[in-house]
């Protein structure tokens, strides 16, 4: 068998975000902003809000629904638009957990207890955990190569779930003697690939953590996020002149990073105007950076959200769009596996 070339594809970049919770700077700085840098270049880019994935732990139904358009108002109000990307929930278009279910033949039990999303999710009791859980990785694999998506912009925590995915494609390409799945690139870029809690530089900042003052929320107003940016956790140094000085310094290199990543700088840009200064300098600056990239888009999400069935509109038009491209895929698949096709 030849190896897979990904020349044969054409280039669709695809990415998707759990409705569970509020998002953080975190999903903002590692996603969405990237997301939205993406659009109108060589790829297409198809976005989800991926529904399904949310249920794999329990959800209030209402709640759920609310959340679900709430992640549609944050792509939006963080630069997806809709012209220029398909934006749907995966729940609307059946292809996902189809495809899904054909990946769960072709994937192997060992490979779904060894992620690591698992074991924290499923925490010590795992046999409670929902099969759902388990099998999430398939379902990811599935979002992602039902378009044939050639490039996944995520954070650093999704990267093991990417690489499962290439060992799916690879696995079927190979069983079935095919070149019928792209070997998906993750596209982890940046300096915000992995935005740390503010009250911890060794945590993820992450909507499950329990301290609201950990991580700054898509829906904080201009006071919290400053009064959060100015309790943060850090050092009593002054900061260094270039990323090298940061290297121990986990809560200190988390601030800097957070102000590069939402100014459009390098690190050591913004290092090289604050070499020698402590945070009582630095933080009141930081604040005001983040104040002003993140109130526009708190408004422009709370504008999206007081006209629900806008959003509703703009997701049946994506799920449309999605499903145009996801099933002559899923077809094509099935051929592939000998499943019989009447229609
Ligand atoms: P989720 O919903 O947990 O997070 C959505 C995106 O935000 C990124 N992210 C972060 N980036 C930097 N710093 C942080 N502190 C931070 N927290 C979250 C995540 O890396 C992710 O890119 N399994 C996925 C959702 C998913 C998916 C997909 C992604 C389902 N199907 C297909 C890509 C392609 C998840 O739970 O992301």
């Amino acid at each position: 068998m030849s190896e897979p070339q990904n020349s044969t594809f054409r280039p669709r970049i695809f990415s998707g975000i759990q409705p569970s919770g509020g998002l953080t700077l975190g999903n903002y700085l590692g996603a969405l902003k990237r997301f939205a840098a993406l659009q109108g270049g060589e790829a297409e880019t198809i976005y989800c809000v991926v529904d399904l994935h949310a249920i794999t732990v329990w959800q209030e139904p209402e709640q759920l629904r609310m959340r679900i358009r709430e992640a549609a108002a944050a792509f939006m109000a963080a630069g997806v638009d809709p012209a220029k990307s398909v934006l749907f929930n995966q729940s609307q278009v059946s292809a996902h957990a189809e495809m899904a279910w054909l990946f769960n033949t072709v994937a192997r039990v060992g490979w779904m207890y060894r992620m690591t999303q698992f074991k924290d999710k499923a925490g010590k009791n795992s046999e409670n955990a929902s099969l759902g859980l388990l099998a999430y990785p398939a379902l990811m694999a599935a979002d992602i190569l039902t378009y044939q998506a050639t490039a996944v912009p995520v954070g650093e925590d999704q990267k093991q779930h990417l690489e499962l995915t290439r060992d799916i494609a690879a696995k079927f390409n190979h069983d079935y003697k095919v070149d019928h799945f792209p070997i998906t690139q993750p596209l982890i870029e940046g300096v915000a690939t992995r935005v740390m809690s503010l009250r911890d530089g060794s945590k993820k900042m992450s909507k499950s953590d329990p301290s609201d003052a950990s991580r700054i929320n898509l829906t904080d107003d201009a006071d919290a996020i400053a009064q959060k940016i100015r309790k943060a956790r850090t050092d009593a140094d002054p900061l260094p002149g270039s990323a090298d000085g940061l290297k121990d310094r986990p809560e200190a290199r988390n601030l800097v990073n957070i102000y590069a990543a939402l100014s459009d700088e390098t690190v050591d840009q913004v290092l090289a105007r604050f070499e020698g200064q402590g945070f009582g300098a630095f933080k009141p600056a930081l604040a005001e950076v983040a104040v002003a990239s993140m109130a526009p888009i708190t408004k422009a999400m709370s504008d999206y959200m007081a006209d629900p069935a806008e959003i509703d509109r703009v997701l049946a038009d994506g799920a449309d769009r999605a499903e145009a491209i996801a099933r002559p895929i899923l077809d094509r698949t099935k051929d592939i596996m000998g499943l019989l096709r009447t229609r």
